[in-house]
């Protein structure tokens, strides 16, 4: 009888571990960026072809030495706050982009509303082969109120 007992006292010692290493759950994969809603897509696809298109062109390639592509640029994919100011302020002067150099003025877009903004970067952060996080109309708003 005795030769027994190990046994058990090591099944109780061992018994909480057990069970507590099978309920644990799996660690969960790195997440995903949401899927954007088409609505969403839709709705920046219209402000950006109103907008962008002329100078950015309709998949996103702009014009040799002239506008700047937005396919994965550290600006398209970086800060929105840098993203927010590039479209509330324009920009111009020489810019340079995988070595490739371009020379033209962007003119801010300070009319179009916090929406739209919202709208037509997480259109082009999530199209041209980019995937970015949305971008929310109250951090355009917040953004913008902070250089006024
Ligand atoms: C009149 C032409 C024109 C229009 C319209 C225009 N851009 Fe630009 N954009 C430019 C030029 C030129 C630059 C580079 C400016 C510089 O040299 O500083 C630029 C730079 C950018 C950049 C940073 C550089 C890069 O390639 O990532 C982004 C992002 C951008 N534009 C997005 C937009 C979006 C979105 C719109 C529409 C809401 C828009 N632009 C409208 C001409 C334009």
């Amino acid at each position: 009888m005795k030769k027994n007992v190990l046994p058990v006292i090591m099944f109780l010692f061992l018994a909480p571990v057990i069970l507590h290493a099978q309920t644990k759950k799996p660690i969960s994969p790195k997440p995903k960026a949401a899927p954007v809603s088409k609505a969403v897509m839709d709705r920046g696809k219209e402000v950006y072809l109103m907008n962008c298109l002329a100078c950015h062109q309709a998949d996103g390639s702009g014009v040799p030495n002239l506008n700047p592509h937005l396919v994965k640029t550290k600006w398209v994919l970086g800060s929105k706050t840098v993203l927010v100011e590039q479209i509330l302020k324009g920009s111009q002067g020489k810019v340079e982009i995988d070595g490739e150099t371009f020379n033209n003025a962007m003119p801010p877009l300070p009319q179009l509303t916090d929406q739209q903004i919202a709208d037509v970067l997480t259109y082009v952060r999530n199209s041209f082969s980019n995937k970015a996080s949305v971008v929310s109309a109250g951090e355009v708003k917040s953004i913008r109120a902070k250089i006024k």
